[in-house]
């Protein structure tokens, strides 16, 4: 593994990723990334030249995806539309570029005959009820709620089925929650921290109680790193870190960084279809790769992300005021 193409490289896990395969490997790396609203080259500043550049372009374009696919010798796909909320106000790019995007991406690695890792997520497993004590593993049942985690799935089957009848040398990853640097304000942790920064206060959908399983994002890329090395082709690879938590306790901590009260919740209409609870069991990558994640300290790791936000403010100020009116305007 020598030349790697990172597709999504200028959204947050991707970028998170490229800093990664930067500090850990000596591979050299081409993002191929369209800069939607979620990417930031800023993210990417000040990794080497000699190492990293970037093409801007659609994963979709077949031409453009063929070449690059041909000059390198690995590719692992981050890019994706990856908001649930905007997948319910507008699914239209979901289908397009996670799905038709994938398919186009899949032709060609199998045409090229390289290595290919998908990136998906734990949400096409749907829901788990909270008062239980189960969690999703590979042989879990596909059960997407929302138009993105619908089209997550979808791109899943096509990989799989590309591996089966069309000689695709391909893994899958589906990752819980992440958080860290990079994440734009859109999301639940990032959009917490910069309200409070504004003197706000949290907003919390529905009645808070719904859990997300929390990873750090370098613990995702560093399993996303032992499956390109270690892993088997053809299979697939949960990843989690063992951090259950109620959106309500999550904006509890964010607030405590605040020293704010941790009744100070502004309670707003719920995502429709709001998954209940996700939770992951790892076992098949920590005993079959080894891989184990390091930051299990959720609470100092929010505390670091807090910090992050607020020593990077030039770089998402430019983004707040448009996301927090979308939020409005659907009454979050
Ligand atoms: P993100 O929205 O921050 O970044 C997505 C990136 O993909 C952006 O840079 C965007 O410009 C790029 N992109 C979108 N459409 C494109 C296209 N047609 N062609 C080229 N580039 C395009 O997303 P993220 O949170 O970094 O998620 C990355 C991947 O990880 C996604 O596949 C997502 O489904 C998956 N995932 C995310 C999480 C999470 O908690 N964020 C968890 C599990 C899995
Ligand atoms: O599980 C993996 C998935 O995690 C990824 O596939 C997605 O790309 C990623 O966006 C994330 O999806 P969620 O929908 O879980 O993340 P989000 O940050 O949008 O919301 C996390 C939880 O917080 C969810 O239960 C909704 C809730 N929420 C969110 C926002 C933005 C709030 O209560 N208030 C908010 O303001």
């Amino acid at each position: 593994m020598r030349r790697l193409l990172v597709t999504g490289g200028a959204g947050f896990i991707g970028a998170n990723f490229c800093h990664f395969l930067i500090e850990h490997t000596d591979v050299d790396v081409t993002v191929l990334d369209k800069l939607t609203y979620a990417a930031s080259l800023a993210a990417l500043e000040g990794l080497p030249t000699s190492r990293l550049h970037v093409v801007v372009g659609d994963i979709c374009d077949r031409e453009l995806v063929q070449r690059l696919i041909d000059e390198h010798d690995t590719v692992v796909h981050f890019a994706a539309e990856s908001h649930n909320d905007r997948s319910l106000a507008d699914p239209a790019p979901f289908i397009q570029t996670n799905v038709v995007g994938t398919f186009v991406l899949i032709e060609a690695a199998a045409r090229a005959g390289v290595r290919f890792h998908h990136i998906s997520t734990d949400e096409v497993y749907g829901d788990l009820p909270l008062d239980s004590a189960e969690r999703f593993t590979e042989a879990s049942p596909y059960r997407p709620s929302s138009p993105y985690s619908a089209s997550k799935a979808s791109a899943d089957h096509l990989v799989r089925a590309w591996v089966r009848s069309c000689g695709l040398q391909a893994t899958i990853s589906n990752c819980s929650n992440n958080y860290g640097p990079w994440q734009h304000v859109e999301k639940f942790i990032p959009r917490q921290i910069t309200t409070l920064i504004d003197g706000g206060t949290v907003k919390l959908y529905g009645s808070g109680l719904h859990v997300r399983d929390w990873i750090h994002v370098d613990d995702h890329s560093a399993a996303v790193w032992a499956i390109l090395q270690r892993g088997r082709i053809g299979e697939t690879y949960l990843i989690g870190a063992n951090a259950e938590h109620s959106n309500r306790s999550v904006a509890e901590h964010v607030l405590a960084q605040f020293g704010r009260a941790a009744d100070q919740i502004d309670w707003v209409r719920d995502r429709p279809g709001h998954d209940l609870r996700y939770a992951i069991d790892p076992t098949k990558l920590t005993s079959e790769l080894g891989w184990e994640p390091q930051l299990t300290d959720f609470v100092a790791g929010v505390a670091h992300t807090v910090q992050w936000y607020r020593d990077h403010e030039a770089w998402w100020r430019p983004k707040k005021a448009e996301t927090e009116a979308a939020y409005a305007e659907r009454g979050q």
